[in-house]
């Protein structure tokens, strides 16, 4: 008995120090990820002032996320406080705010790869959603940002429980930069329709989410009392989808944020979603129904849309037509780097426990 109780309360204390190491190093692991090099160099965002563009660049902000997280006039807001530890805030994206010396190919990394300028990672944000911009929607939506009244907005904000570092540091909860795949060729223009191909389009904002292969889960780096994402793989048993017999009841599901039952659906941006237009929209749903419709919209096999193959562009003026396929000039996967000393350490308010 005694022998027993002595096994048990070492192994106890043993599972202690494992556990305390383990975290330990999470949290420096974490330090590193986080403060990481990531050497990507992507083609420019042509910018623009034509109307017809500017207003396709509102409606992406509007309808693609940017609004819930950076404000409707891009001064930026806190867009999760759970008051357990997690606080998360968009900054003020003015040219008042963090992107008052952006150059033309910043924007491009920051939206479409999750790469800062300085080319550490950006944490929360899901690029991953908007590495699929076609070239046109891309310039479209930095020319329409730019033109916000420069003011007065907050800071970004990452304030995560010690647990969700460590997690991040052991790779479990992966940055946007890490799951894009950096290589893939920007899509090819998709006409606006009804059509399965424009749904396949639009889907890729609830990859974040439901995941690349929209098979639902936890999502990564979510409060823990979130639910997890549904299966919306087309098709699928599972899938949510089921629940709606006609493009019509998807759609108000959009709008209203509410199942066919009246049940609210919790966390899904029906800020943005609601404003989706009715092609899109239904374009979606399209595509979440379509018998076979391959889904995996992420990564590499991507179907509709996408380009064949990167073409090498050249530095400077060249590589700013916007016809080109090819966005990277240069591009090597995220690895681990020292920091080289011209680039500065990752800026406040990204608040890290120990
Ligand atoms: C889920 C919330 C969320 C959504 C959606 C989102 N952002 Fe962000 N964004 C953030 C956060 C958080 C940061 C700060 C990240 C950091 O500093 O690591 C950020 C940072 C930025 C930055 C500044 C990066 C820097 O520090 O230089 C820009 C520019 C930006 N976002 C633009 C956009 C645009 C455009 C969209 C829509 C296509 C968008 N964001 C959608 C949360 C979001
Ligand atoms: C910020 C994360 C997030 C994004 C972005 C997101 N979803 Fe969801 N979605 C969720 C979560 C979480 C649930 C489960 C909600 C619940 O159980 O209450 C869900 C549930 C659903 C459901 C099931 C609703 C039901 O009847 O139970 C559908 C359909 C759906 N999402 C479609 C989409 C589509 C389409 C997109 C992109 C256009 C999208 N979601 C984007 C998080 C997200």
């Amino acid at each position: 008995m005694k022998r027993w109780i002595k096994w048990t309360a070492g192994s106890a204390l043993l599972l202690a120090v494992i556990v305390a190491a383990a975290a330990a190093s999470g949290l420096y692991l974490a330090e590193q990820k986080r403060n990481r090099y990531i050497d990507i160099k992507p083609r420019p965002v042509a910018y623009t002032t034509d109307a017809q563009t500017i207003e396709r660049g509102r409606y992406l902000y509007a309808s693609r996320g940017c609004t819930d997280c950076h404000g409707a006039q891009g001064t930026g807001r806190e867009f999760v406080n759970d008051g357990k530890g997690t606080r998360l805030a968009g900054p003020n994206i003015t040219a008042a705010g963090v992107v008052a010396r952006y150059q033309p190919e910043d924007w491009n990394s920051v939206i479409r790869h999750g790469v800062k300028p300085n080319g550490r990672p950006l944490l929360v944000m899901p690029s991953e959603d908007y590495n699929r911009f076609t070239n046109d929607d891309l310039n479209a939506l930095v020319s329409y940002v730019r033109q916000f009244t420069p003011q007065e907005g907050t800071q970004a904000v990452v304030e995560l429980p010690r647990p969700a570092w460590v997690l991040y540091g052991l790779g479990a909860i992966p940055d946007a930069a890490a799951r894009i795949d950096h290589q893939l060729a920007p899509s090819r223009p998709v006409p606006a329709g009804v059509t399965v191909a424009n749904g396949q389009y639009v889907a890729n904002m609830c990859i974040g989410c439901h995941g690349a292969d929209l098979s639902g889960g936890k999502i990564p780096g979510g409060p823990p009392d979130w639910p997890a994402a549904s299966d919306l793989r087309p098709g699928k048993d599972g899938s949510a989808m089921a629940r709606y017999a006609s493009s019509a009841s998807f759609v108000t599901m959009l709008r209203t944020g509410k199942r066919p039952d009246g049940t609210p659906i919790q966390v899904m941006p029906f800020e943005s979603l609601g404003q989706l237009s009715d092609v899109d929209a239904q374009a979606l749903y399209l595509f979440l129904t379509a018998p076979g419709a391959h889904a995996n919209l992420g990564g590499a096999g991507a179907g509709v849309g996408q380009a064949p193959a990167v073409k090498d562009v050249g530095v400077g003026a060249a590589s700013v037509d916007a016809g080109s396929d090819a966005h990277l000039v240069r591009v090597e996967q995220p690895v681990l780097q020292p920091r080289p000393s011209n680039v500065p350490s990752v800026g406040s308010g990204l608040r890290m426990p120990g």
